[in-house]
Order: structure tokens, then C-alpha cells, then sequence
């Protein structure tokens, strides 16, 4: 019997009775609310933004913009200070962009081997094309950031740290607002990759006080295909575009332009309206079933898969003190993806690899591992399925175990 009050709101399991999902951390599934939003934006006022002088384009803007304006109070910011993108790793490269025009060969960039490759690569370039210097922050044995390993790392040199505000991989939850406030006293801009930070936790830009926050849509109820870049008025106003085109610049002549004030200068071309306005009514949808309930019920799962995993031989688990509903193991001597093949021919949808997080696996001395992510339509049921295909599958590779 199915007693989880939220799994209703998602029409896939309609079409996918027996669907264990458990890939929320890569993208979350999507509400009816969401699609019904899209689907009102193009069959109702489906026309572009910000150009036309007829009342439907008049009607698709305010919606638009209305959009930005609840998205942004949900993250405790103005409106113009939230940026539309395509994903996180969009509004990550972006601000990485922009700040990198002005690193020289004398400074580094700090960031940590949580990283999720998006997060990462774009500062790794700039060793290459701007001489930066990367450091890492020194993680603790089980492979957290801590306040003082962040303290420890920083040098007079440190321009920006680029940190995770949740691992993807181990689920953990950086200590963010001590970090930043001891960055802030060391001049130093902080950028936040919060991509799986917003679909667990509540998130006010203005207490953290980061300068920089990207997160994706799709992992937070919402579409692919939309994502934010927030900045702190101050300095965004300070950036110039990275893209230019149609709709960023007030007034153009045969060799100069002048560009919209902000956000609209980071907004070149035609956006994604409709994802838009269906990240907007997922904020809503979180809203409504809020943010403690969703820990809560996470905590719940996460203490009964810990408590049915125990006993269970040949395993190793790297992350047993996660914060949010992720597991991430392997099945000792079996390589990761030879592991997953059985989970799917029993329903069950997770990741094996390295999660786009490479660092992670090279901590850990392993090749990637098995990752199970949890959200609100997930039950203790599903986790009963895990632990089953979990017993089937030492089963089957048992000659080729380790301890
Ligand atoms: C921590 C983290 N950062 C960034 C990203 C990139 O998100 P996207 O693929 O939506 O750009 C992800 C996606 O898995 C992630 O988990």
C-alpha cells in the first residue's frame, strides 16, 4: 500500500507503477503543477518576451518577470539579481567567466575535490589560460570540508572560492555561512554551487551572504533547461556579458553598444519562458510542501536504509554520516558499473560512475561508485527493493567478492 502523501503529485508513476526511482540527485521528477504551467504558458500565451507591442507578448512578459520575482524571494533575493540560464553548469562557467577576466598569474583560486565537474573545470581552465593557481581544501578522513580546513587553505593569494554547498556524491552539507564570513574578512569572493543544495534545503542568499549562488531547475522539481546565477547587485552590476545579442543592450551604433542594466545584459537571445514560469510554480510547489517536511521525510528514509543495511557483508559505504537522503557504496572487488546491471531489470533507477564529481572517486581510491538518491516520492518500500537487489547482487558476483 502506498502511504506517501506526495507520490500522487508525480504523474510518471502512473505510467511506471513499479518505478523505483532513485536518481533524484541527478535530475528530481516533476509535479503535475509544473507541467500543467508549461503547458498553460504555450497554449494560452505561448509568444516571446520583452519585444512585442501586442497584449499577448505584454501578458507573457509579466509572467516572466513575475516568475523572477518569485524565484527570487525564495532564495531571499532581489529580483535583479537573479540571472536565467540554462543549468547550473551555465550560470557556473558564466560567473567564472566574468571573474576570471580579472585573475593574473598572482592569484589562486581555492575550491575542494567535492566538486562536481561543473563547479570544478571552469576554474581548472584558468591554470591553463590565466596562470591561476588551484588549491584544494584539505577534506577529513570521511571526506568533508570543514571551517577550519577552509581557514587552513586560504592564502594571500586566494581571489574566489568556488565550493559545493552539498556534495552530489556524499551528501554532506558544508558549514557555508562561517566559511564565507571568514572569506569575506580575507577579501575573497565566494561562488556556491548549490545545485543539489536548493531541492533539500531552504537557502537565503542575504544570511548566507555569498556572492555567488548557481543552482539547476530540474533538480528541484522543476524543468531542464533552466537555471540560476545569482549576484549580489553590487557586483553583478560590475560584470559584463559573456554572451551577446538580441535584447542585452539598450542602444547599438556601427562599433559600440550599451548594455540593459542588470539582469538583462546576462539574458542574451530568446529565453526559456516556459521553464521559467515551471521553476517558478515548482518554488510553489516546495512552498507548499516545504522544506522541513522534506527533511524530515528524508531523514525518516535515511535512517531506515542505514538501520537495513547493517549486517549486510562486502559493502563499503562512503558516506554513512550523509546529511541528505544519498547512499553512495560499492560492492567490494566489483567494478561500480558491472554492479548496476541488476538493479534495473528490477525497476530500480540509480547512478553508477564517478557522478561527474571525479575528485570524489580519486579520495576515495575508487572507481566511482553506486549512488541511490532519495526525495519525498520515495518510500520505505522502495528501500526494501534497494536492500533485496542489493542481496541478489552479492549473490550473483560471489566468487568474485572481497571482504
Ligand atoms: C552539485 C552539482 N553541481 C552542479 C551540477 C550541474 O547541474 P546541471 O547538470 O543541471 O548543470 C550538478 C548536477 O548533477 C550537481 O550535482
Amino acid at each position: 500500500m502506498n502511504t506517501n502523501p506526495y507520490k500522487h503529485y508525480f504523474p510518471i508513476f502512473t505510467k511506471h507503477p513499479d518505478l523505483v526511482y532513485l536518481d533524484s540527485s541527478a535530475s528530481s521528477l516533476k509535479p503535475q503543477v509544473v507541467l500543467d504551467k508549461m503547458n498553460e504558458y504555450y497554449t494560452e500565451y505561448g509568444v516571446n518576451i520583452h519585444r512585442g507591442v501586442y497584449s499577448l507578448s505584454y501578458q507573457a512578459t509579466e509572467a516572466y518577470e513575475a516568475a523572477r520575482g518569485n524565484i527570487a524571494s525564495f532564495i531571499g533575493a532581489k529580483a535583479h539579481e537573479v540571472v536565467f540560464t540554462g543549468n547550473a553548469t551555465e550560470s557556473l562557467n558564466m560567473i567564472a567567466t566574468m571573474l576570471g577576466r580579472n585573475l593574473t598569474s598572482k592569484d589562486a583560486v581555492l575550491t575542494t575535490q567535492l566538486e562536481h565537474h561543473s563547479s570544478l573545470l571552469p576554474w581548472q581552465r584558468m591554470i591553463h589560460e590565466k596562470g591561476i593557481r588551484l588549491d584544494y581544501v584539505p577534506l577529513t578522513a570521511s571526506g568533508r570540508i570543514t571551517v577550519e580546513n577552509v581557514k587552513s587553505a586560504i592564502t594571500s593569494e586566494t581571489k574566489i572560492l568556488a565550493i559545493t554547498y552539498v556534495s552530489n556524491v556524499l551528501g554532506y552539507i558544508t558549514p557555508l555561512k562561517e566559511i564565507i564570513q571568514f572569506a569575506h574578512e580575507h577579501n575573497i569572493l565566494v561562488v556556491v554551487d548549490a545545485a543539489q543544495a536548493i531541492a533539500h534545503l531552504p537557502i537565503d542568499v542575504k544570511d548566507l551572504d555569498c556572492d555567488f549562488l548557481a543552482f539547476s531547475g530540474h533538480k528541484m522539481f522543476g524543468p531542464t533547461g533552466v537555471g540560476v546565477l545569482y549576484g549580489k547587485e553590487s557586483l553583478l552590476k560590475t560584470c559584463s556579458p559573456v554572451e551577446v545579442g538580441g535584447d542585452m543592450n539598450d542602444d547599438v551604433d556601427l562599433y559600440e553598444m550599451v548594455v540593459r542594466p542588470i539582469p538583462y545584459r546576462f539574458e542574451a537571445g530568446t529565453p526559456m519562458i516556459a521553464e521559467v514560469l515551471g521553476l517558478s510554480q515548482a518554488v510553489d510547489f516546495i512552498r507548499s510542501i516545504t522544506y522541513p517536511a522534506i527533511m524530515a521525510h528524508e531523514k525518516e528514509l535515511l535512517t531506515y536504509l542505514h538501520d537495513k543495511l547493517k549486517g549486510i557483508p562486502h559493502l563499503t559505504i562512503y558516506n554513512s554520516t550523509a546529511d541528505i537522503a544519498i547512499l553512495s557504496f560499492n560492492f567490494n572487488g566489483i567494478h561500480p558499473h558491472d554492479a548496476a546491471t541488476l538493479f534495473d531489470t528490477r525497476h530500480i533507477a540509480l547512478r553508477a560512475g564517478y557522478h561527474c564529481s571525479q575528485l570524489v572517486a580519486r579520495f576515495f581510491h575508487c572507481y566511482g561508485s553506486l549512488r541511490a538518491s532519495f526525495h519525498i516520492y520515495n518510500t520505505k518500500d522502495d528501500i526494501d527493493q534497494l536492500i533485496c537487489a542489493i542481496k541478489e547482487t552479492l549473490e550473483f558476483f560471489k566468487s568474485y567478492l572481497e571482504d
